[in-house]
């Protein structure tokens, strides 16, 4: 049976930084949730057609990372048939050898609800919109409301809504360096491989 490692939590808590060293340490595949949400909003049109017909270059296109597509990623993701045309695809991805790695709001909680390891990253508003804010080259105050306008989106809705299943470990980077929040990531993962 594959090993899976579910990681969740809020924009630009670590998550996804965390997932691709995780993969790389261990040997085993990573996919980044959030790219097939904001590749469909991307895409236009409509939303459920835009999911079931993602392709590579809907995937490659170079706006997906902006805050203008975070947006409207997290406002197709409120609607329940979109989740449920992208399932297929994230449970192939997660039944591969020898492991997979993937990052996003529902993992833990919905799509892979037994995974072997689940982490739930966080850190507090102003480290996460500081850091977004850098990445972007955009100013912090307006990205930190543009975080919360998104976390509050993705935490309410009725449907997949982003919290740590109960039994994640939570991991907040909001002090941790890269290397001392993938520390403890790899030491969690490690703890679980050891007991079973
Ligand atoms: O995937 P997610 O949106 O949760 O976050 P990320 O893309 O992994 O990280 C957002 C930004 O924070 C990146 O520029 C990371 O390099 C940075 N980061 C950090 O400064 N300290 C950490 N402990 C983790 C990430
Ligand atoms: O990197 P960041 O955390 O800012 O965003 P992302 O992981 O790329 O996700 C963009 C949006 O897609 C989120 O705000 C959610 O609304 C949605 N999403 C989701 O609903 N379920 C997932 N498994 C992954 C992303």
């Amino acid at each position: 049976m594959p090993f899976i490692i579910a990681i969740d939590g809020p924009a630009a808590s670590g998550k996804g930084t965390i997932a691709r060293a995780l993969a790389a340490h261990f040997g085993f595949h990573h996919l980044d949730t959030g790219l097939l949400y904001r590749a469909t909003g991307a895409k236009g049109g409509d939303p459920v057609a835009a999911a079931l017909g993602l392709g590579p270059e809907d995937l490659g296109r170079d706006d997906l990372r902006s805050a203008a597509a975070g947006q409207a990623a997290s406002r197709i993701a409120a609607i329940p048939e979109v989740r449920a045309a992208l399932v297929d695809f994230q449970h192939r991805f997660a039944a591969q050898e020898p492991g997979a790695v993937l990052d996003g709001r529902d993992i833990g909680t919905v799509i892979c609800p037994h995974a072997q390891v689940k982490l739930y990253v966080t850190a507090s508003d102003d480290v996460r919109a500081a850091r977004r804010a850098a990445e972007l080259g955009a100013d912090p105050a307006q990205m930190l409301a543009e975080l919360r306008e998104r976390d509050r989106r993705d935490t309410e809705r009725a449907t997949a809504p982003l919290r740590p299943a109960g039994d994640a470990v939570v991991l907040d980077t909001s002090t941790l360096s890269i290397d001392a929040a993938i520390a403890d990531a790899i030491a969690a993962v490690a703890r679980v491989r050891a007991e079973g």
